[in-house]
């Protein structure tokens, strides 16, 4: 976790399941979930003993008396015992990424942020767990005229990806909608998360990365295109915010307050080193929008949130990280 100082957060639930524990969200959010005194089972499928990424993002959550995690495959495994006396699922268990949705891998996208979803869902439904938070994404918007989209805009998913996202959001508040299913919904259209132990794949860890490191950052297109960066911790607190918020079936947009360019992302990288970034330009990726930037006034109106964090002081942080952790592997960032 990082210093900054905690957001003003709803009563934290007395017992949660985390799905996708041993990920960048989900690490963070049960360690939060944890600290603020609630028991938490996460479950992934990515075993920690055999997974590096997934080790060192579970190694502080491991060591606490109330975190109980579990290695399972949501496809197959028996999720109802999971759910016992649970008063909140948080499903953030999928696979991310816009850009290698196009390719093989599609069936995986399918498999879990549809399939696997439907078997959550079912097991709340059967377990009676009255809430479920699950985390959709800004890429069900599709492309913009660069305003701010709200809730309710008419949504356009332009990659295979946005499409699973969009699906699994809708798929949750179709369970909702079942006349015998107690849970009621929150879905959370995160933008852009960043932060400590991000995903490798994303752009801001790589911009730091290159810097640290001296190798090259591949730009994809001419850096113009800007995001809606959203700090992990703000996320997280948006995400226990919404297990207690008195909501039926809401989409809530979590994102804003630090929408930037890629290049801006490139000099923050830069001024944060003091090094320089060799930057090889390639084409744009299918898939990708220009922009994405939140409506945050749902956020503020239904969860009491918004974001503390800006780009600097959060790059700030995720490049301490990355510095640590080189340091304790011993090896270049
Ligand atoms: P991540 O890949 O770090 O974490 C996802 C975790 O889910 C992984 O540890 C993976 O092993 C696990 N998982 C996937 N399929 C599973 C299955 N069938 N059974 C059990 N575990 C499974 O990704 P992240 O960046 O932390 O994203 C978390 C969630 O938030 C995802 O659903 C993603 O689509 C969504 N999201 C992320 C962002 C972002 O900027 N990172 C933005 C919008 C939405
Ligand atoms: C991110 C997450 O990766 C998705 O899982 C999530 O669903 C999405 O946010 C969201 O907001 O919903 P993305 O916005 O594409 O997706 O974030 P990055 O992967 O960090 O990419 C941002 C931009 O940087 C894209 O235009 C991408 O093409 C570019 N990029 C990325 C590069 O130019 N080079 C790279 O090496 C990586």
């Amino acid at each position: 976790m990082t210093q900054h100082a905690p957001q003003t957060l709803t009563a934290a639930p007395r017992r949660a399941v985390v799905t996708g524990a041993a990920g960048f969200i989900g690490s963070h959010l049960a360690h939060a979930l944890v600290q603020a005194g609630t028991v938490v089972v996460g479950v992934d499928r990515r075993a920690p003993a055999t997974d590096r990424a997934a080790a060192a993002n579970l190694a502080a959550l491991q060591p606490l008396p109330t975190y109980l995690h579990v290695t399972a495959d949501l496809l197959d495994c028996a999720i109802e015992p999971l759910l016992v006396d649970a008063d909140v699922v948080f499903h953030l268990a999928g696979v991310p990424g816009v850009r290698p949705s196009w390719g093989p891998e599609f069936s995986e996208y399918v498999a879990c942020n549809v399939l696997a979803t439907h078997r959550v869902m079912d097991a709340a439904r059967h377990m009676g767990v009255p809430r479920l938070v699950v985390a959709s994404s800004s890429s069900v918007y599709g492309p913009t005229d660069g305003g701010a989209s709200v809730e309710t805009d008419r949504l356009q998913p332009a990659s295979p990806y946005a499409v699973t996202k969009l699906a699994e959001e809708q798929l949750c508040l179709a369970h909702a909608r079942h006349t015998r299913c107690p849970a009621s919904v929150v879905a959370l259209r995160y933008f852009t998360v960043y932060g400590p132990r991000q995903r490798p794949d994303m752009f801001t860890h790589r911009a730091l990365e290159a810097a640290l490191t001296g190798r090259p950052l591949r730009l994809y297109g001419d850096g113009h295109q800007r995001r809606d960066f959203t700090y992990v911790d703000d996320a997280v607190a948006a995400t226990i915010a919404a297990a207690g918020a008195p909501a039926t079936d809401e989409v809530i947009n979590v994102g804003g307050g630090s929408n930037a360019s890629l290049l801006e992302v490139i000099n923050i990288a830069k001024s944060l080193t003091g090094r320089e970034i060799r930057v090889r330009q390639e084409n744009p990726r299918s898939g990708d929008v220009l922009t994405t930037r939140a409506n945050p006034r749902r956020a503020h109106e239904v969860l009491g949130w918004q974001p503390q964090v800006g780009l600097h002081n959060g790059m700030r942080a995720q490049m301490q990280a990355l510095t640590a952790e080189s340091t304790a592997y011993g090896h270049a960032a």
